[in-house]
């Protein structure tokens, strides 16, 4: 299993979101976030207005998956979160070594699908 943390552009999250849905995903978890990336000090477009201050408003995605679909949920984040211009984001991918769903007591991929 992987876990996926993907920063995201705020306006791009319910695409992000919806193509996930599509592949299989099965949950999600989604927060407000601020960061910088490697352009720390210049200015990033954040709806329609030049921000100057060094943390912009991102959202972070936070997505386990079965290893079988990495490679496939990587592509569709990276796909519907683009846009070209800087600040577009960033994704992590951490092993990850056990899951239970709390209700049924089902272990790691099978907590997952
Ligand atoms: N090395 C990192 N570690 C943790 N979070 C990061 C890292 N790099 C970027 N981030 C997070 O991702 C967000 C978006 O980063 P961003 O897309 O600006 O990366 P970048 O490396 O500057 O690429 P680009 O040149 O396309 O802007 C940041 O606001 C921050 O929240
Ligand atoms: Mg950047």
């Amino acid at each position: 299993m992987r876990l996926i943390t993907a920063i995201v552009r705020p306006h791009r999250y319910e695409a992000v979101r919806d193509a996930l849905s599509e592949i299989g995903v099965t949950g999600i978890t989604a927060s407000q976030v601020t960061g910088f990336g490697r352009q720390r000090g210049q200015t990033e477009m954040y709806r329609g207005a030049e921000y100057e201050v060094k943390e912009i408003p991102k959202i972070k995605i936070e997505v386990a998956v079965p290893s079988s679909l990495l490679e496939k949920a990587l592509d569709t984040i990276t796909k519907s979160a683009e846009t070209g211009k800087i600040g577009d984001g960033k994704i992590f991918v951490s092993s990850l070594s056990g899951a239970v769903r709390i209700r049924t007591g089902e272990r790691d991929e099978k907590a997952l699908i």
